[in-house]
């Protein structure tokens, strides 16, 4: 009995040797290549690790949203990077021919809430106010507003919505192609479509 547990105990001590204490030990068998996406999803590398997006047409709120990407075992997806926001932008403008706003997975901090850019206790406004909600998202450098987003002119601007639109069609407009705005989460004119997303699967072949 005592022999059995040493031996377990030199098992488990080998392994974490060999392939490091700070990975599970099937990340450290396989590399991002063997990380895969379902259909029709687009992978993206981020810092927690490999992540698929896709955009699909819709005008749903952010409620309509989150429930339809959950039947296919995402959540609205967040945004990590420039990268990300130009990605989710390009894959709106293909899903959809119509322009508007795209939801991401985003909510104001329940700190912020109820106040609007003029008295604005939650500083700095761009980074500071939201918090993404995909679970997988790590830093600020995916809150890409222009001024004067977010400015929660409603008081009530709890959601995120990407620009999914071209810079003509925005002319004389203080938004860019790609870029958020704050909304009402239950608003539904004006928006095209949404992002979804979840972590990418180790493939079984
Ligand atoms: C990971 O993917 C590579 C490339 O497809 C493949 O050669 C390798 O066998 C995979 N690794 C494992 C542990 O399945
Ligand atoms: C959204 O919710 C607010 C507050 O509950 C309500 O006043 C408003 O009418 C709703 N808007 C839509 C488009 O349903």
């Amino acid at each position: 009995m005592f022999i059995q547990i040493f031996v377990l105990f030199l098992e488990f001590f080998s392994f974490t040797v060999v392939f490091g204490g700070n990975c599970q030990i099937e990340d450290c068998l396989f590399s991002v290549d063997n990380y895969t996406c379902p259909e029709s999803y687009t992978k993206v590398t981020r810092t927690m690790g490999e992540y698929c997006i896709k955009v699909k047409a819709g005008s749903l709120d952010t409620f309509g949203a989150e429930a339809d990407c959950q039947t296919e075992n995402s959540v609205l997806a967040s945004i990590e990077s420039p990268d990300e926001a130009n990605l989710i932008l390009e894959l709106s403008l293909t899903a959809t021919s119509t322009e508007g706003w795209c939801w991401v997975g985003a909510q104001r901090l329940a700190a912020c809430y109820g106040e609007n850019f003029a008295d604005y206790a939650c500083q700095p406004l761009k980074t500071a106010s939201f918090r993404w909600t995909d679970g997988f998202t790590v830093g600020t450098d995916g809150f890409i507003f222009t001024d004067p987003q977010p400015n929660n002119l409603a008081y009530n601007q709890n959601c995120l919505a990407l620009v999914s639109a071209s810079s003509s069609y925005l002319s004389g407009q203080n938004l860019a192609p790609g870029s958020l705005g704050d909304a009402p989460c239950n608003m539904t004119d004006q928006v095209v479509s949404y992002a979804c997303g979840q972590p990418a699967t180790i493939s079984s072949t």
